[in-house]
C-alpha cells in the first residue's frame, strides 16, 4: 500500500478552499475533533445520506425509519452497557435547572434509540420478523486523540441499521447485509474495501462476530463500516421482547447491524474520487464522484458574460433543467477554460455552454468532465444527457 499523506493535505485544502469542510470555529482558532460542513459538502453529504436510505430503506418491505433523540433517560445509557463500556468516551450533559437536574449523556451510537422504540414500533407496525428500523443521526464521542481530518472527530453522524430476526437465522441476514454494504461501496463509487473478520480481543462488548469494512485511507488502512452481529444483548439489557401473534409464542430477537459512519463515508469518496491528470496540455485537479452524488449535476455557462443574448439564452437552459434537477449551477465568471476548472475540482459531470450557434440552431455545447471531450446537442435534448 503506498502512503501519501500530501494527497490528505490537498483534500483537506480543496475542501476548505470550495467550500466543501470547515474547521469547526476556525476564526478563534478552531476546536479539535470538530469540522463545518459547507454548501458542497453539505450536498454531496445528503447525496450520500439519499442513496443510503434508497438501499436500505425504501427499496424494501421489512424496513421502517426513525429518528430519535440525542439526550434520553439516563437509564436508557445504563442498560444498554454505555456508561459502563464507554466511560469516558461519553459526553455529560446536565438536563433541566435547579433541584430538577438530571444528568445525561450524548448518545455514542444511534442504535439505543432503536432498540428502545422496539416496543412502539411493533405496537404501531405489527411487523414480522425478520424486520429492521434504519436511522441517520448525530453521535458524540469524546475521543481521546480526534485525527486525520473528518476520519476520527467528537461529533459525527452515523446510518444505521438494527435488523431484527430469529437467533437461527443471523448468519444467512449477516451475509446479505454484507452483500449490501459492498454494493453501497461501489454505487457511491468507494473504489476498494477490505473486509476484516475483527477477533474477539477487539469486539465491541455486545458482538460476537463484527467484519470491519476498511479502506486505504493516505494514513493508512483504517475501519470505514462495521457490520456486527450482536445478539439479543440489547433487547434482553432493555427487557424487551417479541410476540409471534400466530405461535403465540414470545421470544428475543437477535439483531444484525450494519453501521456507517457519514463523514468516514464522505472522506472514502473523497480520496476515491481525487484525480489529477492533464488535459489539453495542462494539469488539472478534478473530482471524478459518481454522477449520482455529485454536489452539482451540472454547470451552464454563456459563452460571454457581456452579450446579453447570450445570457438570457443561458439563464432559459438552466431554469429549464433546475425545474427538474435540483442541483444545476449558473456561472458566467471569468473564461470558459477556468469555469471547467472550478467545475472539475467540485466533481461535476457536466459543463453545458451557450455559444452563438445556440441562438441559431437550439444546441448547445456539453463537456464531460472525466475526457473533456465536447459534443452538440440538441437543447431538447439536454436533460436526457445529464440525468
Ligand atoms: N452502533 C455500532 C457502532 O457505533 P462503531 O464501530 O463504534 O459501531 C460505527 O461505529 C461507525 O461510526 C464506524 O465504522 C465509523 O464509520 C464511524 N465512527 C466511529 N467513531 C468515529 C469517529 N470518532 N469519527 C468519525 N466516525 C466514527
Amino acid at each position: 500500500m503506498i502512503q501519501d499523506l500530501g494527497i490528505m493535505e490537498k483534500i483537506v485544502s480543496l475542501c476548505k478552499r470550495r467550500g466543501f469542510v470547515f474547521p469547526s470555529s476556525e476564526i478563534y482558532g478552531g476546536f479539535a475533533g470538530f469540522w463545518n460542513y459547507g454548501h458542497y459538502g453539505t450536498i454531496l453529504k445528503e447525496n450520500i445520506k439519499r442513496v443510503w436510505k434508497q438501499r436500505f430503506i425504501f427499496d424494501r418491505d421489512d424496513m421502517f425509519i426513525t429518528d430519535t433523540s440525542i439526550i434520553s433517560n439516563p437509564k436508557v445509557l445504563e442498560s444498554s452497557g454505555h456508561v459502563t463500556n464507554f466511560g469516558n468516551e461519553l459526553f455529560k450533559v446536565q438536563v433541566g435547572t435547579g433541584e430538577e437536574v438530571a444528568t445525561s449523556h450524548l448518545r455514542a451510537e444511534t442504535a439505543q434509540g432503536i432498540f428502545v422504540d422496539f416496543k412502539n414500533v411493533i405496537d404501531a407496525h405489527h411487523p414480522k420478523l425478520p424486520f429492521g428500523v434504519g436511522q441517520i443521526g448525530k453521535v458524540f464521542r469524546n475521543e481521546i486523540s480526534p485525527r486525520d481530518f473528518i476520519f476520527r472527530t467528537r461529533e459525527f453522524e452515523q446510518m444505521e441499521v438494527e435488523y431484527f430476526v430469529k437467533e437461527e437465522e443471523w448468519e444467512k441476514h449477516f451475509e446479505n447485509w454484507r452483500e449490501i454494504l459492498n454494493n453501497f461501496a461501489k454505487e457511491i463509487g468507494i473504489g476498494k474495501v477490505h473486509e476484516l473478520e475483527v477477533p474477539e480481543e477487539d469486539r465491541a462488548h455486545y458482538s460476537k462476530r463484527t467484519i470491519d469494512f476498511q479502506f486505504d485511507y493516505p494514513f493508512g488502512r483504517g475501519e470505514l463500516w462495521g457490520l456486527a452481529y450482536r445478539t439479543d444483548f440489547d433487547l434482553k439489557n432493555h427487557n424487551l421482547d417479541y410476540l409471534d401473534e400466530e405461535a403465540g409464542v414470545r421470544s428475543v430477537p437477535h439483531v444484525v447491524e450494519p453501521s456507517l459512519g457519514v463523514d468516514r463515508t464522505v472522506l472514502a469518496v473523497l480520496l476515491s474520487a481525487y484525480t489529477e491528470d492533464e488535459l489539453g496540455g495542462e494539469k488539472r485537479v478534478y473530482l471524478k464522484l459518481n454522477k449520482n452524488i455529485a454536489p452539482i449535476r451540472a454547470a451552464v455557462f454563456p459563452l460571454l458574460k457581456n452579450k446579453p443574448e447570450l445570457v438570457s439564452k443561458a439563464r432559459a437552459v438552466y431554469k429549464m433543467l433546475k425545474k427538474d434537477i435540483a442541483n444545476i449551477e449558473f456561472d458566467d465568471n471569468g473564461n470558459i477554460g477556468k469555469r471547467y476548472r472550478r467545475q472539475d475540482e467540485i466533481g461535476t459531470p457536466y459543463c453545458i455552454t451557450i455559444d452563438f450557434d445556440t441562438l441559431e440552431d437550439d444546441t448547445v455545447t456539453l463537456r464531460d468532465r472525466d475526457t473533456g471531450e465536447q459534443k452538440r446537442i440538441k437543447v431538447a435534448d439536454l436533460k436526457e444527457a445529464v440525468v
